[in-house]
């Protein structure tokens, strides 16, 4: 099945030198968050026996996981191919199940599904997102669980309208990094992340519909979920949902 969106574009890409950068650059761009902590509380005082990521990137979050204590056994769906090989491949979280999409996943006791930075929005629209969502509460259902999703915040975005650049201090040496986000009439958004030092170019655009909190928690309810917790915590809002 194509992945591209309405825009004709695959709503994400990373190129290489950006896979390579990719946990350095979240973890000096956001230094103090706190998925780890957050996960926690919303599944209560036990970590279930298995644990879904969607949308996965490098494992940077299930890494933090297993150096917390977390024994569970790993689930994650990663389309993208560059980062799908570093998941299976890292011993630090192994074993992981990695597929490229959700219907593919066939355990049934998963206790928690989590989301961090907006992987969910990958999608052309609103209907695309539902249906991840009744999925997702399929999965969560039979696992007697919960899942804990971030979704681009529609209200954080759509404060930026220029180009911004800041020098990044990567790989020894410093980079420019410039953040460039383009909004569309159906609620879409594009935000490109470009870092150049002269001879290296790495480059994360990422195409999303941004969501405000009040449409976060009625998706979630056409979604099937009863419980329903939305927050919004800087550019993303949280949900936690049963
Ligand atoms: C910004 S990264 C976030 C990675 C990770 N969750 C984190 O917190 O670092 C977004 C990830 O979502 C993945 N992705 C893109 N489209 C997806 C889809 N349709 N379903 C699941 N994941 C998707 C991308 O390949 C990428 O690894």
């Amino acid at each position: 099945m194509s992945r591209l969106n309405k825009l004709n574009q695959d709503p994400f890409y990373c190129n290489t030198t950006m896979v390579k950068l990719y946990d350095e650059l979240m973890e000096t761009v956001d230094p103090d968050v706190d998925h780890v902590g957050w996960l926690r509380g919303a599944v209560g005082s036990d970590w279930p026996r298995e644990i879904l990521d969607y949308g996965a990137g490098s494992g940077r979050v299930l890494k933090k996981l297993r150096r917390s204590g977390c024994t569970s056994t790993f689930h994650a769906v990663e389309p993208d191919e560059s980062f799908a090989k570093l998941l299976s491949d890292d011993s630090e979280i192994a074993p992981v199940h990695v597929e490229n999409n959700l219907s593919a996943i066939d355990a049934t006791n998963i206790g928690l599904v989590f989301c961090t930075y907006g992987s969910l929005q990958y999608v052309s629209g609103i209907e695309a997102i539902v249906e991840e969502l009744t999925d997702i509460h399929r999965i969560v259902e039979s696992g007697s669980g919960v899942c804990a999703l971030e979704l681009f915040s529609s209200e954080a975005y759509d404060e930026i309208e220029e180009p911004m650049t800041v020098p990044i201090y990567l790989a020894d040496k410093m980079w420019q990094m410039t953040l460039n986000v383009e909004h569309f009439d159906d609620g879409l958004m594009t935000s490109t992340t470009e870092l150049r030092d002269g001879e290296e170019f790495a480059v994360m655009r990422e195409t999303v519909l941004p969501v405000s909190v009040e449409t976060t928690r009625d998706l979630f309810a056409e979604a099937n979920f009863q419980n329903i917790s939305v927050k919004r915590h800087g550019a993303y809002n949280r949900c936690v949902a049963s």
